[in-house]
């Protein structure tokens, strides 16, 4: 058993895009779990975009305190157990963040059913498209989007986890689905998929290139990015078109906001826009991850994951999220 742990801290605060001196990994004391508790070995950890506001403190949660562990989702194997409703072997999922090791009480703290995880549903899809992005985009799409048949949607970060499950949901919605990604194997990606259109937004006119793909216009415009993107997507947005604020990609290291110019479209399009917490959903996540995971079992719903080797890699995992350099759910595997 380990006596101690290693985990990735918050150093200083981000100006911009983050960079590896923000973060310092550190090796902790780790005692035998108390009464109740759990050791939990991580097997892989998750980075997240939207972890970036939470680094400066611009998030609807609270700001990381500097020498906080860096949040994140993990999936782990229970070493040792004090707790009778674990056993050591058990695979379970958690928000330890960006460690080796943790010690729990159980809380928050799930099993994973392996009548649920098996062949294409692999455990790490628990938090994938099982996960926080999956369901970001069953809710958005589906709450917010609203999406009926025949109806043009147009995803932004489309190879991400939330655009490309998006997509495919809008799919099987009977919608046609154009996606904008930021590389021609990410465009490939998403046609694969199921995507009818995706362009590169690199040296595009954005607007241009959206009434290209959406000659008809923009039902739901399913927004990942903003800025830039969101102002081209409002200027092809049909009648009463919805557009589902998921993240803001493009605003997360923007020393200002740079927010939207054409806001006279919402009048003359009569345009609603409306931002989504995931977690408002809490109650309904057991009901999507059924129906998600019977998807996947049924081969309707694909994920991919892009998995870097090694806890000492976390950071940089994280910043290359900025610079595009992910296609899917990006992982780090701990051991
Ligand atoms: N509202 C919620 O409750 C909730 C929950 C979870 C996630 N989210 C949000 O959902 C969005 C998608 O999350 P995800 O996990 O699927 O991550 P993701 O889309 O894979 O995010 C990383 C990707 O964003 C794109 N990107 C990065 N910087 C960009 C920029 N300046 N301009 C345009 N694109 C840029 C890159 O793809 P390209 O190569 O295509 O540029 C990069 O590979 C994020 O914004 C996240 O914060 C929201």
């Amino acid at each position: 058993m380990p006596t101690s742990a290693r985990r990735w801290v918050l150093a200083s605060r981000p100006e911009g895009k983050p960079v590896r001196d923000n973060f310092r990994l550190e090796e902790i004391d780790l005692p035998d779990p108390g009464e109740n508790e759990i050791l939990i070995r991580t097997e892989y950890h998750s980075v997240d975009p939207g972890m970036r506001s939470r680094l400066s403190g611009d998030s609807y949660a609270a700001a990381l305190p500097l020498g906080a562990t860096i949040d994140s989702a993990m999936v782990g194997v229970v070493e040792k157990s004090n707790n009778e409703k674990f056993a050591p072997g058990n695979l379970v999922t958690g928000g330890f963040g960006w460690v080796s090791h943790a010690l729990s009480n159980g809380r928050g703290v799930q099993k994973l059913d392996p009548s649920l995880f098996h062949g294409p549903l692999r455990p790490t899809a628990a938090i994938g498209a099982l996960g926080i992005p999956g369901l970001t985009s069953y809710f958005g799409l589906l709450d917010l989007g609203k999406p009926k048949e025949g109806q043009t949607v147009l995803i932004s970060s489309a190879a991400g986890p939330v655009g490309a499950t998006a997509g495919q949901i809008a799919k099987m919605k009977g919608c046609r689905v154009v996606g904008i990604a930021g590389s021609e194997r990410k465009c490939d990606y998403v046609r694969g998929l199921g995507f009818d259109g995706a362009f590169d937004y690199h040296d595009a006119n954005l607007a241009e290139a959206i009434k290209t793909h959406c000659p008809d216009g923009v039902d739901i415009y399913f927004d990942n990015v903003g800025a830039g993107m969101l102002d081209a997507a409002l200027l092809n947005m049909k009648e009463h078109g919805r557009i589902v604020v998921s993240g803001q990609v493009a605003e997360y290291n923007a020393a200002q906001p740079i927010g939207i110019r054409h806001v006279t479209r919402f009048i003359t399009h009569r345009l609603r826009m409306e931002g989504l917490v995931v977690f408002d959903y809490f109650k309904q996540f057991p009901t999507a991850q059924a129906k998600m995971a019977r998807w996947i079992h049924e081969g309707a719903l694909q994920y991919t994951e892009d998995i870097s080797e090694g806890l000492e890699g976390s950071a940089d995992a994280f910043i290359g999220l900025f610079e595009g350099e992910n296609l899917g759910r990006r992982l780090v595997k701990v051991s």
